[in-house]
């Protein structure tokens, strides 16, 4: 039998990610949310356009996006995890404008052709970049634009690099085993390099990178900010996939997180540096 080749990933997000964005809602809308408005002005919609969301989630920004395109014009969302499309056509009901979609940006996008297409952290997760990045200018108008948002290095988003490290230091490298993981990971578009390569070699051109630096908001206190490094992100990854050790040596390793994030509290929070990139190209 044929496996598709991002059927691991479509899991993840399908089951324990979507449970974990569910959880961590409130917080992960305020942390992307910066980032996400930079990337639609950046993209600026005008009235009438036909714009596609890519890896769309629970469709906050497709909803956005539709406000902004107007009556006249049509947006979208495509995720791959059947319950993120569930929960978005729930929440976008009242848009008569938006539409959603379950699709593997891999293997296609439907409903073009488009103006523009528009990711908030959803392309990071492609087995095969290049020919997702190929669907994506497949299905955009000749001039039409993309514009996305991908995180920058694991070391310019401080509260997860610090996170991660400690907990390396007490599990070491676990090994993943037959679980199931979202593929490439969150910071695999980090290289501006290789995503220029890849966006060029999937036939975009005036490629851009916009740098875009903001406070991220782990949590209220440092209890919550480790809980949220514990459930999301690559240290809460470690110790998932840690098992049985990262089961047995919980308690110390969140004392070793709540230390290590104790310099990041300040008195409306916990508050670390995010980066991403808002990468936008044209589709000659
Ligand atoms: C980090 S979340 C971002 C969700 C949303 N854009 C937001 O900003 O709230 C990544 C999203 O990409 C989706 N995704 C992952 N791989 C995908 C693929 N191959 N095709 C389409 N969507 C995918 C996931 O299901 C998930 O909803």
């Amino acid at each position: 039998m044929t496996q598709m080749p991002n059927a691991e990933a479509i899991e993840a997000w399908n089951t324990v990610l979507f449970d974990k964005f569910v959880q961590f809602r409130d917080l992960l809308v305020t942390n992307l949310g910066i980032h996400g408005v930079r990337a639609i002005e950046r993209l600026a919609p005008s009235a009438g356009e036909r714009i596609v969301d890519l890896g769309c989630g629970f469709g906050d920004t497709t909803i956005e996006l539709a406000r902004r395109v107007g009556p006249t014009g049509r947006v979208v969302g495509i995720d791959a995890a059947p319950r993120f499309i569930e929960a978005a056509r729930a929440e976008a009901a009242h848009v008569a404008n938006a539409s959603f979609d379950v699709a593997d940006v891999q293997a296609r996008v439907p409903g073009g052709p488009f103006d523009a297409a528009y990711s908030r952290m959803g392309m990071m997760f492609f087995a095969s970049p290049v020919i997702a990045l190929r669907n994506v200018r497949a299905a955009l108008r000749s001039g039409g634009r993309l514009c996305m948002v991908v995180w920058r290095s694991k070391a310019a988003n401080e509260g997860v690099a610090v996170s991660e490290q400690v907990v390396r230091d007490l599990l070491g490298d676990p090994d993943k085993g037959d679980q199931i993981t979202c593929g490439p990971g969150p910071f695999s578009m980090a290289s501006a390099d290789v995503v220029s390569d890849q966006l060029a070699a999937a036939g975009f051109t005036d490629i851009g990178f916009s740098r875009s630096d903001a406070p991220m908001r782990l949590g209220n206190n440092v209890d919550a900010a480790t809980e949220f490094a514990l459930s999301l992100g690559p240290a809460g990854e470690l110790v998932r996939l840690a098992g049985e050790a990262g089961i047995a040596r919980r308690a110390e390793i969140e004392t070793a997180i709540r230390a290590v994030l104790a310099p990041f509290v300040r008195a409306d929070g916990v508050f670390a540096g995010s980066s991403t990139w808002i990468v936008t190209a044209t589709a000659p």
